[in-house]
């Protein structure tokens, strides 16, 4: 069996974590809100019509912050048709999905969801086919007191507390062809300045994300996120990445190296943000938002189908496998890798739109195979990034060469006095002995070893079979001298946690 080494040093520290990179994503599109987290008529939703299933598999991922209510949904939405007596908001069409939106679910429903869940809100404005004024409005409706148009709205409304919103994304992919009200770099970055001006006159305390490229594949990728930076650097706080990983075309061993996209992506935008700093002799750094991130590729074609003008038709409910799953939890080492400068990232999407959670309308709901690297990561990646020295062999494949068979990142969390290692065995067919040097940390002892592996690549859960692709819990090895030994297997994702001497 061929060997490897992770050396583990505390002195490699990248960044305390912001909770925030375990954000996800509800848009209003397909069976997302609507008979999603929202089924008044099923068995088990509350007295405001969520699911009760639904929100406790939500509240197991602990995912901090929601990005709402789009998506290109946003880029033709008028946020005031979805406040207020919920038999006077307008039926409207939604040009982004072709479907009939309802607006029985808004501003205030979804944050009594999001209170439900422990989540915060991230409220994506209209730059598509509105702009600042609607944008500064909607500030005011939402974390303005009182005493003035706005905010007395919200009050007849019934809502006294404001919203308190803190995060806002400034409109939604205005790159895309697709969108409602697309932009050139140029006229976008002078719209995301004056709209940012506006709403932190309103609130300053807010922190905004300027969009950047819906994707690297965008013919204008680099310069777009140039030019907006050159226009809107002192107003906003982040800058937004968006990227969906797809097998169409490639092999499973350069699938499952999609994480190099990933790292690439990241290092690309940093150097942007620094080249315009360094031009401004600025101060301020900007940082990243990877606000939607996942695989999608399973129903590109058959979603071509849909009839128009329905409500809440299944959409993007792509069945996630085996091996989708492993590049989801490659893509969470990638995003901890750079959390020096990605503070959110947004799972996109979170229930049964490209998500983690499935549901079958007035029937169960079910965690596809991407949930448990998700869940796992969140739950035990909160503390300091420790970037991990790897010794490992190398593999060529047909998108890559020379790529580390292993990827690897750790987490410390000095309050509970825990180290948390995440690896990635990423060959198809490789079995590694790995010596693990964790020399530095005083470790007392290995308390769980948990491991996605040993299913056909294609293997998925279904509402029939759901339990069919879960990670194991493996026996913990023994550490020795600061070093422990282990075998991770080919195409496996891996944790182990080890309880630490003394606090660091
Ligand atoms: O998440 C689905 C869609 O993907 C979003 O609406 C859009 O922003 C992206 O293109």
């Amino acid at each position: 069996m061929k060997k490897a080494n992770l050396i583990i040093d505390r002195l490699n520290y990248i960044s305390t974590i912001d909770d925030r990179i375990y954000g996800s994503f509800i848009e209003h599109l397909g069976r997302a809100v609507y008979n999603g987290i929202y089924e008044p008529d099923h068995p088990l939703a509350n007295s405001k019509g969520f699911r009760t299933d639904v929100i406790e598999m939500v509240k197991k991922l602990q995912v901090p912050i929601i990005r709402y209510p789009g998506g290109n949904f946003v880029s033709g939405f008028r946020w005031e048709d979805s406040v207020g007596p919920k038999e006077l908001r307008p039926v409207k069409l939604d040009l982004a999905w072709f479907t009939t939106e309802t607006n029985q679910v808004g501003l205030q429903e979804f944050s009594e969801w999001l209170q439900e869940v422990d989540s915060d809100l991230m409220l994506a404005v209209n730059l598509g086919t509105r702009g600042a004024d609607a944008a500064r409005n909607l500030v005011e409706y939402c974390n303005h007191e009182g005493n003035s148009y706005w905010s007395d709205l919200r009050i007849s409304h019934g809502r006294k507390q404001p919203y308190n919103v803190k995060t806002w994304c400034l409109g939604n992919e205005m790159d895309g062809p697709w969108q409602m009200g697309s932009k050139t770099p140029y006229e976008y970055g002078r719209l995301a300045k004056e709209t940012a001006k506006m709403m932190k006159w309103v609130d300053d305390s807010i922190e905004l994300v300027a969009c950047g490229s819906s994707n690297t594949m965008m013919p204008t990728f680099a310069e777009w996120e140039a030019v907006v930076l050159e226009e809107a650097y002192d107003h906003v706080d982040y800058i937004s990445l968006h990227n969906y990983w797809s097998k169409i075309g490639l092999d499973t061993q350069s699938y499952l190296a999609g994480g190099l996209i990933m790292d690439d992506f990241i290092q690309s935008v940093v150097a942007i943000c620094d080249y315009v700093k360094a031009k401004k002799r600025s101060k301020k750094k900007i940082n990243l938002s990877f606000d939607e991130w996942n695989v999608w590729y399973h129903t590109k074609e058959s979603d071509k189908k849909i009839e128009h003008w329905l409500q809440a038709p299944p959409r993007v409910e792509d069945i996630f496998t085996f091996e989708d799953a492993l590049l989801v939890g490659g893509l969470l080492i990638s995003l901890l890798k750079h959390s020096d400068r990605v503070k959110i990232a947004c799972l996109a999407q979170l229930v049964n739109v490209i998500a983690p959670i499935m549901t079958t309308i007035g029937g169960d709901a079910y965690m596809q195979t991407i949930y448990y690297p998700f869940y796992y990561t969140s739950v035990y990646g909160r503390g300091d990034a420790i970037r991990v020295n790897i010794e490992a062999p190398k593999f060529d494949c047909k998108e890559y060469t020379d790529v580390s068979m292993l990827d690897s990142v750790a987490v410390v969390d000095k309050e509970k006095g825990e180290l948390t290692l995440f690896v990635l065995n990423r060959s198809v067919d490789e079995d590694l002995e790995v010596e693990i040097d964790l020399r530095t940390f005083e470790v007392e002892r290995c308390i769980m070893n948990v491991a996605l592996e040993g299913f056909e690549f294609g293997a998925v859960n279904s509402v029939q079979h759901p339990h069919d692709v879960v990670p194991t819990d493996k026996p913990v090895g023994i550490c020795s001298d600061g070093y422990l030994k282990t075998v991770l297997n080919h195409a496996s994702w891996n944790m182990l946690r080890f309880q630490l001497k003394e606090e660091i």
